[in-house]
This record gives C-alpha cells, structure tokens and sequence, in this order.
C-alpha cells in the first residue's frame, strides 16, 4: 500500500468511480458486465490511472477531469490481466487475491469480458467530455494509445513474452520485451496526463524519460516479486516464473544483479524528474514506491 494521504485519496477516486461505473448493470447481456467488472473490482493497484491523475494535478490542473481517461487504462489493464491468465498464455488461477476471470465464467467469457473492455477504454478516451483537451490532442492521445498497446507495444510484448519462454535471452531482447509488454502502456499513462495538462515540450520529453525508466523498473520487480514473495502477499501465483521458465531479469541477471538494476533505473528515473521544470514530489514518490513495493 502507498504511504501517502493524497495519493491515497486519489486511488480512492478512482475506486470509486469504477464501482459507479458498473452500478447499472446491462442485464441483457448477462454475464459479460459481471464479468467485467469481476477483475476490475478485485483491487489492483491502480498505479496507471494515478500516474495520469498525478501528472495532471503536478501541473496545477484539475485531477477530477482526469478521471474518465484514467480509468481507460485500468480498463485497458485489467484486459490485458484476464488474458494473461488465460490457459493458453500463463495459465494462472489467482489474481487479485481471487480465482481468475476464466475460473468463474470460463474461458470464452473471459475473453470477451476482455474484449469488452479493451473497448470501453477507447469509449473512454475518444468520448469522455474535457474542457480544455483540443480535437488535436486527443487525436495524438489515441494515437499514442494505439502505439502503446498493440503491434508496436503491449501485445507484442506478451507474444516476446510467450515466445522467450524455454529459450535463452540476452539482456538486450529483455529490455525490449519488458518495455512492451509493460513499459508502452505505464509511458502512455503518464504522457496521457501531459497532455491533458498541456505542458511545455521539454516537461513532456522529461516526463516521457521518466515513464520509460519507471516503465522497466516496473516489470524488473514484478519479475523479483514473482520470485521473492509469496502468493498471499502477492494476490496472484508465486513462483510462477521459473516454473514456467520465463524470460526473467533474476534469470538472465541472478537475483542480486537484477536488484542492483532495479535501484540503478530508480536512479535514472529520479535524474530525468529533475530535468522537469518544477518538483515533482509525487511523481518522485510514486517510483520509489514502484521500487520498494511488497506486491
Ligand atoms: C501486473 O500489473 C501485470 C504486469 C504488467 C506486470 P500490476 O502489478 O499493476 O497489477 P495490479 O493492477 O496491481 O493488479
Ligand atoms: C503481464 O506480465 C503483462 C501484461 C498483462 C501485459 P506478467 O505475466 O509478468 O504479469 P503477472 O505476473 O501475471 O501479473
Ligand atoms: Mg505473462
Ligand atoms: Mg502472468
Ligand atoms: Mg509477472
């Protein structure tokens, strides 16, 4: 859990607009909103949607604005967490501390339910209304969504993912692999906040250098969490990596090195918020606790 009153406050927010989200229920289609918001509402971190809100309230603009766009990426997220799950890809049966997605309603509900949701968050970021977006920007926005977690990003990282598995990995082809299955959409977060807040091109390189360490670091301690701590701690399967034997850091790297790596991108991601031309103590907040997190 995040120490932090405000960044508390804000994952709250986001909390409690997921719930309102599903509050009507389309019983016409029965299962698939239950389904949905099954995942959904299990918990998670929330860690995308509060990148945005947090991007946007650090450049002294409206959070609660943010709010609907955020919410496309937990969406969008959760999505990509169901079919993960999936017996044809990891093959888990816990997430969120619960049985997953295709455990209770099988597996093509599932993907449906995902599908579903992966169309929402464009609903989401193509339709939420916004006083000061220009047509422009949002078109950059979806852009950047579509780059983010597609052919060019989240999905080819899992098919890397999926395809590194039983094979032998240089450190190199990890980077990438990471920074697509996990990194594109972490990047998009950010920068999605960015651009609701309009900031200056320099801020927005800066921001974007952050994202990609923040992005990487991310999934380099989701590998040593897999690893390091155990199912309850971490609400889905443990151990699960070498079982499997995935393209890991602690695998390519040993355990050790790969820590030592986590805290060097830690750094590196501290050095490219000071490049912003104002303090970001969230933001700064936010990676040493992407570092240090217990799950
Ligand atoms: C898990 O993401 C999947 C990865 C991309 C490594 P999170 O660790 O953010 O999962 P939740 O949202 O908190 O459940
Ligand atoms: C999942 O990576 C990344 C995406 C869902 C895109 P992992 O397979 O490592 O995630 P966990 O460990 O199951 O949460
Ligand atoms: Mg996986
Ligand atoms: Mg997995
Ligand atoms: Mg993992």
């Amino acid at each position: 859990m995040i120490e932090n009153e405000q960044l508390q406050h804000w994952i709250d927010r986001v909390d409690t607009e997921l719930v309102r989200y599903f509050a009507n229920k389309d019983m016409s289609c029965n299962p698939l909103d239950r389904a949905m918001e099954y995942t959904l509402l299990a918990g998670g971190k929330r860690l995308r949607p509060l990148l945005t809100m947090v991007v946007v309230a650090e450049f002294g603009k409206d959070p609660e604005a943010a709010i609907p766009f955020a919410l496309a990426s937990e969406f969008l997220h959760t999505y990509s967490l169901i079919h993960d799950d999936l017996p044809c890809m990891d093959n888990d049966d816990m997430r969120r501390g619960k049985p997953t997605n295709h455990i209770i309603f099988g597996e093509a509900n599932a993907i449906l339910a995902g599908d579903a949701l992966h169309s929402e968050a464009f609903l989401l970021l193509a339709g939420a209304p916004h006083e000061t977006l220009s047509a422009a920007k949002r078109n950059q926005v979806m852009v950047e969504f579509c780059e983010a977690i597609g052919k060019r990003g989240m999905v080819a990282g899992q098919v890397m993912d999926l395809a590194q598995t039983g094979q032998e990995t240089s450190q190199a082809q990890l980077e990438l692999l990471h920074q697509r299955k996990t990194g594109a959409l972490l990047r998009f977060c950010v920068r999605l906040g960015a651009h609701l807040a309009d900031v200056e091109q320099n801020d927005l390189d800066a921001l974007t250098a952050y994202a990609e360490k923040l992005g990487l670091l991310f999934q380099v301690v989701d590998d040593l969490l897999d690893e390091e701590s155990d199912s309850t701690t971490l609400g889905k399967t443990s151990g699960k990596d070498a079982g499997q034997d995935k393209a890991t850091f602690p695998k390519v790297l040993g355990s050790d090195e790969a820590h030592d790596y986590a805290d060097t991108l830690l750094e590196e991601a501290l050095s490219a918020l000071e490049k912003v031309s104002r303090p970001l103590s969230f933001l700064e907040e936010i990676v040493r606790y992407v570092r240090h997190r217990d799950h």
